[in-house]
């Protein structure tokens, strides 16, 4: 990958929790318009390293390069800023608000100081409906355009979580991490969104970043390249066909992680 086609760049991350070391040592690229998954059993540091690329956790060691620059000293929203929005594994809806209010609402952590002043000045009509529109599309992209009048405290978790993918979209990002988007989402309907997922990015050479907890599920639904993790660290990337070779090492490491599906 040659400078220029890298949308996200991590160099020898490393996160500790007083003596937990969650991430140790990881290195791994993305590239513009890449579908990139992220796969590893529960506590092997993938939230994590989300929140380090996202400005939530401040890095104990590595380099973080978000679209070109460096991102290690910058807060959310000044990530945000530069182009990438994150979802959330606990979803944070406004429960009290409808769908498409929660669409038009910016996420809750991730307020840029021009979107709060925006708030404060009238918006152009023009603006408005543009807003409104992509709100829908992002509500059709996910297959739930008949949820939009619904409460979200009327929704199931599964449900809250495309929701929560929808809010994501709205600020028209070049790079998307989403943290188990379709967890607790039925069979059936995670696959069309994950087939929507890598749509989105042939259409618009954005970079999506997907942390998944199913191998099988993961290795069959068109991406780029998996990222496997184990205990912190790396344990083998590369495309799905390269992943299943090995899919002994990977068995061994996560003790058969793909019987539920
Ligand atoms: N804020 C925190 N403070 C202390 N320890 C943490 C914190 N966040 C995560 N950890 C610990 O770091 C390790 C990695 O957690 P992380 O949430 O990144 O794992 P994960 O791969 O996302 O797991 P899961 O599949 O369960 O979501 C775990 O041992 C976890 O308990
Ligand atoms: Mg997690």
């Amino acid at each position: 990958m040659t400078e220029s086609n890298i949308a996200l760049k991590v160099s020898n991350l490393t996160k500790d929790f007083g003596g937990l070391r969650a991430v140790n040592d990881i290195s791994f690229e993305v590239g513009k318009g890449e579908f990139v998954g992220l796969i590893g059993p529960n506590g092997c540091g993938k939230t994590t390293t989300f929140n380090c690329i996202s400005g939530l956790l401040e890095p104990s060691d590595g380099k973080i390069q978000v679209l070109g620059k460096d991102a290690n000293s910058l807060r959310p929203d000044q990530i945000q800023k530069l182009g990438l929005t994150r979802t959330f594994q606990h979803t944070r809806l406004w429960k009290e608000m409808t769908v498409i209010e929660n669409l038009l609402v910016p996420p809750r952590k991730q307020f840029a100081p021009n979107t709060i002043s925006s708030l404060f000045r009238p918006h152009s009509r023009a603006a408005e409906r543009n807003r409104l529109e992509d709100a829908y599309s992002a509500l059709d992209m996910l297959e739930v355009p008949h949820m939009a009048e619904n409460l979200a405290s009327e929704l199931s978790g599964g449900q809250s979580k495309l929701v929560d993918i929808g809010r994501a979209l709205m600020g028209t990002p070049q790079f998307l991490l989403l943290d188990e988007p379709v967890a607790g989402v039925a069979g059936p309907l995670a696959e069309k969104i994950f087939q929507n997922l890598r749509d989105l990015v042939t259409d618009t050479g954005i970079s999506i970043l997907v942390i998944e907890h199913n191998m099988d599920f993961i290795l069959r639904r068109g991406v780029d390249r998996i990222i496997v993790m184990d205990q912190g660290r790396i344990l083998m990337q590369g495309t799905p066909d390269e992943v299943k070779d090995s899919r002994e090492v990977v068995e061994a490491y996560l003790g058969g992680g793909g019987e539920e599906e």
